[in-house]
């Protein structure tokens, strides 16, 4: 998608040859003109499928995923990484291993919102190792729901998560797939681009 491109090749600060800084759009103060065009673009790009429900994992993916389900106009779902005062029984679990932060997180989401007649699209805002994504996909699959696919904002395809998604079988749409941050440098996956940042 060239727009998030654009906005990663201008705004978006390598922090090291594993971690992309784009807090200025996505991770801290958001682009709304952007989501809003993210969420176009996994409606196109999942047209045609009977998605009933988009889900994500708080907090990064809410904001995409919301203007997907806005497009696809069904209703968005949050796993929860943190217990929630009211939600505390019948729940869906499953555990996240974060090899960047190194901590595991349960990951909840209500067994009210999820069901076996559920069709879903899994949205998140990177993949990197792909436990995120993997672990929402093991909630949908508890409640005997099916994942048509899942659509990510960027995916670091040097990392191991997409190789793995794409083996467990998943559909996977990724707007953004990036190839390298060595050198200082955004090398996209699929053009080849790049881009020098000071
Ligand atoms: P994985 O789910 O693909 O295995 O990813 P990993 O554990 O490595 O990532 C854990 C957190 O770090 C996630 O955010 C993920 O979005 C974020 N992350 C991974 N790689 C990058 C990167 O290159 N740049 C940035 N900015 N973030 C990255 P989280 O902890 O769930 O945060 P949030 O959604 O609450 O913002």
């Amino acid at each position: 998608m060239k727009r998030l491109k654009d906005k990663i090749r201008t705004e978006g600060i390598i922090l090291n040859e594993n971690v992309l800084k784009v807090d200025s759009f996505i991770n801290h103060q958001m682009d709304p003109k952007l989501m809003k065009e993210i969420g176009q673009e996994f409606a196109s790009l999942f047209k045609g499928e009977e998605i009933t429900k988009v889900l994500t994992i708080e907090s990064s993916g809410i904001a995409p995923a919301i203007m997907t389900g806005l497009e696809l106009e069904v209703p968005v779902i949050f796993a929860r990484k943190r217990k929630s005062l009211t939600l505390t029984h019948d729940l869906y679990t499953a555990e996240v291993h974060s090899f960047t932060k190194q901590e595991t997180n349960e990951i909840t989401v209500s067994r009210k919102y999820l069901d076996s007649e559920d069709n879903v699209l899994i949205i998140d805002d990177f993949l990197a190792n792909g436990q995120a994504a993997i672990g929402l996909a093991k909630l949908v699959e508890q409640a005997g729901a099916n994942v048509l696919g899942i659509g990510i904002l960027i995916e670091k395809s040097f990392q191991p998560g997409a190789e793995d998604i794409r083996k467990r079988g998943y559909r996977l749409e990724s707007l953004a797939r990036i190839q390298s941050l060595a050198g200082k440098e955004v090398q996209f996956a699929e053009s080849k681009e790049m881009v020098n940042q000071q």
